[in-house]
């Protein structure tokens, strides 16, 4: 749409959470309200998208600053929506074309009924267009006051009298506004209302009072309107978001044993036949593929499942990749960098970071491999330890292919085992095994005969 604009309000504080972070930054399964917004803008190909900050905008540039279409236009003091609007005048006074107005709060939105308000505005040739909903429970939202069947202004909760508060029909916060004629109708809304702020929802009965046209659109599905403004808003919002995404899931072929104690975030993909158990979190931008079973208690973050993985109870994986076939668990912990190979087994109490397992290899039981490269076909025995850290630096262990490291075996970093060698059981090893070796570093057993007896007759 060559000849729209998208305006996006995130000056706001947020009071109502009570929160150091800005509104607009918490998320709702795993994606930040601003984020939400900005992609349904982005799907409409506007010619500009402005977002209007001032309260921490810092962070919010920061957040954002990997979104190169975006402009940003700073708010302060924050004065009020009408004034936030307004503060666009340097970027979109003087061009012609319509202003779509979003809400940075009003994460749910789609563009398809943006694209159902555009049109019912360009239809009417209007002004402004104010996105409605019809609400059993409109408390807090503002209300739709209409004369004679049309719209003649809009009243805020705070200022509405005990019949107008009686109005089902609420403003989204969502407009559509004729470039044109905005600017100048901005400047002359006041402030003479009970929180003493200028309103844009005022602009309404302006541009009546000076007979232009105003109109609106009806939303069908009123969820998508529905602002975040306390924590326990953002937590509805996000059960709504969980459910769908729970749903769009099942119907793409993942089982959920008990989706409502399944937390997916927006942006996992999951394949076909994986099973997910009860109480299991998947966050951030994880991939698992086909034919998996994770089961319960377990969280997985940013990371990537290849298929038929097996992940038992109350495993926890950050930044890592798992590949196919493998199995991790119970009670494993991937940390960021960790790689298992195909058809590899991680076993309980076992904890990996930034290491690589190669193909079929075993880490079964209260092991910790960190900074280490692991080839295929190795097993790592029971109680096994990386000594990485020297207190200064961290240092790399090398176990090659088909090598065998006895139960607990303390591997003093940087080291090297090589292909095929073995490490005896309780081995301290702090210099290189040879391929083909047997490394034994521990001290050697001396059996006292008759010790027992001695002692016995000692006391
Ligand atoms: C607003 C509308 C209300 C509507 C509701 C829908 C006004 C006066 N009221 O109320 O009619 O029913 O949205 O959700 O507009 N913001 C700024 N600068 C400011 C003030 C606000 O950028 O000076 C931003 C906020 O960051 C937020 C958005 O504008 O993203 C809406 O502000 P908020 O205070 O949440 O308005 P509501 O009280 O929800
Ligand atoms: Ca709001």
């Amino acid at each position: 749409m060559p000849d729209l604009h998208v305006v996006i309000l995130a000056a706001g504080k947020g009071t109502r959470m009570k929160s150091s972070i800005p509104k607009v930054l918490h998320e709702v399964a795993g994606r930040s309200l601003i984020d939400r917004v900005i992609d349904t803008a982005e799907a409409l190909e506007p010619a500009s998208i402005t977002l209007v900050v001032g309260h921490a905008a810092d962070r919010l540039r920061t957040h954002l600053a990997s979104r190169s279409q975006l402009q940003f236009v700073v708010q302060e003091p924050q004065l009020g929506t009408g004034h936030a609007l307004l503060q666009t005048a340097p970027v979109l006074k003087g061009r012609t074309g319509t202003v779509v107005l979003l809400s940075g709060d009003v994460p749910l939105l789609t563009a398809d009924s943006l694209r159902a308000l555009v049109g019912a505005h360009d239809q009417a040739d209007a002004a402004a267009t104010v996105l409605t909903a019809i609400f059993d429970r409109p408390y807090g939202y503002g209300r739709i006051v209409r004369t004679d069947g049309r719209i003649a202004r809009i009243v805020e909760e705070r200022d509405a009298t005990k019949t107008q508060r009686q109005i089902r029909e609420i403003n989204s916060g969502i407009y559509a506004f004729d470039v044109a004629p905005l600017f100048d109708a901005l400047e002359n809304i006041g402030k003479d209302n009970a929180q003493g702020e200028y309103y844009l929802p005022d602009l309404v009965g302006i541009y009546r009072r000076r007979k232009k046209i105003v109109t609106t659109a009806t939303i069908e599905n009123g969820v998508e309107i529905r602002g975040i403004n306390s924590r326990t808003e953002l937590a509805e919002v996000s059960k709504m978001v969980r459910q769908q995404k729970n749903e769009e899931l099942m119907a793409a072929g993942v089982t959920l044993i008990d989706p409502s104690t399944t937390y997916i975030d927006s942006n996992v993909e999951i394949g076909a036949d994986t099973v997910i158990h009860p109480c299991v979190f998947i966050e951030g931008g994880t991939r698992i593929g086909a034919a998996c079973e994770i089961h319960a208690g377990t969280r997985i973050v940013n990371s990537t499942i290849g298929e038929r993985v097996v992940i038992r109870n109350h495993t926890v994986i950050t930044d890592s990749t798992v590949r196919d076939g493998a199995t991790v668990g119970p009670f494993a912990h991937l940390r960021p960098a960790a790689d298992v190979g195909e058809d590899a087994h991680i076993g309980n109490f076992v904890e990996l970071k930034k290491t690589t397992l190669g193909k079929g290899s075993k880490a079964n039981h209260l092991t910790y491999l960190g900074d280490a490269t692991v080839g295929s076909g190795v097993n790592v025995g029971a109680g096994t330890i990386t000594c990485n850290y020297d207190g200064k630096t961290k240092h790399p262990t090398v176990i090659e292919d088909g090598a065998f490291i006895g139960t607990d075996t303390s591997l003093v970093a940087p080291v090297k085992v090589g292909r095929g060698a073995y490490i005896a059981a309780g081995s301290t090893i702090t210099s290189d095994v040879p391929a083909g070796a047997l490394g034994i570093a521990r001290g050697k057993q001396e059996n006292k005969e008759g010790w027992v007896e001695k002692r016995k007759i000692r006391s």
